[in-house]
């Protein structure tokens, strides 16, 4: 494995254009099950979730070519309904599988995935959805086995208890199989509406599938329908807006000028995707411009500490808040930064009290960063994707050298980060990990 060596302070300055959206292109992967042709989903990113999925796809029967950020994935000779545990324990996201598996075969059987670096990230709304729409559900082995489909027990208006993005993934499928089953409508409440779920939507309606949604409301309706036949269906993935708002992040916490490309489309642009970061570091004294294809950031010194509070689209997310308590420990003053998705994602704290800032975290709640006191390179170690990027984040406007292992976190969600901070300005790259050789005595 790689490490990255980083010799800070850094100052990123200079043009960054987005990678796909990992998290956009994982559930449009995943809804390649339903479609028994060719699928070729362009500006997928080339980082370790995405080979991940290539490899659980192929493990249940798919082919799957992935050339200069393309991937094209051909379900029609699927075999398998069954995940196998060794691909499913690398990445959580193997459990989207499980609606579509349901639609194609009526039956799946996926790993239970447990919890995780972040937390204990349940999965009973998945189980209980499944079994209102007249599955039966059953825990066996360390697998979810969903299967029985029973039209009488379907329960055709359910109401999610929390908009968890996962379940919204897994209701559009399991629903999609339900809805053109016994041909009546089904409605989903208080569903997630992040932009990389809309973008499976539109996705879908645009190859047949019939669902409408309101955004303001929190419902998706799904109608009994068909995919269209197509011999090939395309698709291009969206800018990956937590990839983007890291690099934000980056340039405010180094106190730099990026110019950040941005889709023109109106409703995926970072510019409305991302609109709650803007508005953060603009009340913190950051300057942002919104040209129409790109975003200006510039951060002079002075930036003013804050307070911030994740929670589900469009609030600020979850995923940018280890970034965010990196930035607030560059900046003088008590900064409160509070996560209420996840129940355990201050893991990465630990490794930013090695580089010297002052953090204390309350009941895994929320961190209290006692920010502006200068950060010292020092041997750190990515905990998480995120935390992992929030790390090399505060490695930048650290003095001296800082060397980070673990990096396979950072590469899980990340496309050749180092090469892109390397052109934005920064003293940083990669170098082979040595193996420490441990004497026998
Ligand atoms: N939850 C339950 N029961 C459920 C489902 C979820 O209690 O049945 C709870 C979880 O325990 C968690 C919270 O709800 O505390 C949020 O979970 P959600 O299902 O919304 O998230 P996810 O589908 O597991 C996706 C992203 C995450 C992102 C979250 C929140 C993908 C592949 N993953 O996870 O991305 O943080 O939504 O926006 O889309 C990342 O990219 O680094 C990442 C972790």
């Amino acid at each position: 494995m790689k490490r990255i060596v980083c010799e800070g302070p850094n100052s990123l300055r200079g043009e960054f254009i987005p990678q796909g959206s990992k998290n956009g292109a994982l559930p449009i992967l995943a809804s390649c099950i339903i479609f028994d042709t060719l699928v070729k989903i362009n500006n997928v990113p080339d980082i370790q979730d995405i080979h991940t999925m290539k490899s659980i796809l192929e493990g249940v029967g798919c082919k799957c070519e992935y050339v200069n950020n393309s991937l094209i994935v051909d379900s029609r000779p699927i075999k398998s309904y069954q995940i196998s545990w060794e691909l499913a324990s690398k990445m959580r996201a193997s459990f989207d599988l499980l609606g579509s598996l349901v639609y194609r075969f009526g039956k799946a059987i996926v790993p239970f995935p447990g919890g995780c670096l972040i937390g204990n990230r349940k999965v009973d709304m998945h189980l209980w959805i499944s079994k209102q729409l007249g599955f039966n559900v059953k825990i066996d082995s360390g697998n979810v086995i969903v299967e029985d489909f029973n039209p009488k027990n379907v329960n055709t208006e359910i109401s999610f208890w929390l908009p968890s993005v996962g379940a919204t993934k897994n209701a559009t499928f399991l629903g999609l199989f339900v809805a053109k089953e016994t041909r009546k409508k089904i409605i989903f409440h208080n569903v997630a509406i992040e932009p990389e779920i809309t973008y499976l939507w539109d996705f879908l309606s645009y190859n047949g599938l019939k669902l409408s949604y309101n955004l303001d409301k929190r419902i998706l309706e799904i109608f009994p329908s068909e995919p269209k036949f197509s011999s090939l269906i395309m698709v291009d993935n969206i800018y990956d807006r937590i990839e983007a708002g890291t690099f934000a992040i980056a340039a405010c916490a180094t106190r730099g000028n990026i110019i950040i490309k941005d889709n023109d489309q109106e409703k995926y642009s970072l510019k409305v995707t991302l609109s709650r970061l803007w508005e953060l570091l603009s009340s913190i004294g950051v300057e942002i411009g919104f040209g129409s294809d790109y975003i200006e950031l510039k951060a002079k010194n002075r930036l003013k500490s804050f307070e911030v509070s994740t929670d589900v689209y469009p609030s600020f997310p979850t995923d940018l808040q280890p970034q965010a308590v990196s930035l607030a420990t560059s900046i003088e003053g008590i900064s409160v930064i509070v996560e209420s998705i996840f129940d355990d994602r201050f893991v990465y704290v630990g490794e930013l009290l090695r580089l010297g800032a002052d953090i204390n975290v309350v009941n895994n709640k929320f961190a209290i960063v006692n920010g502006g006191k200068k950060l010292n390179g020092a041997p750190v170690k990515a905990t998480d994707i995120r935390g992992g990027a929030a790390i090399l984040i505060a490695t930048l406007t650290a003095e001296g050298k800082s060397i980070l292992t673990n990096t396979y976190q950072i590469y899980r969600g990340y496309e050749k980060i180092v090469e892109k901070l390397s052109k934005l300005g920064a003293n940083i790259f990669e170098e082979t990990e040595k193996i420490l050789e441990v004497s026998n005595v």
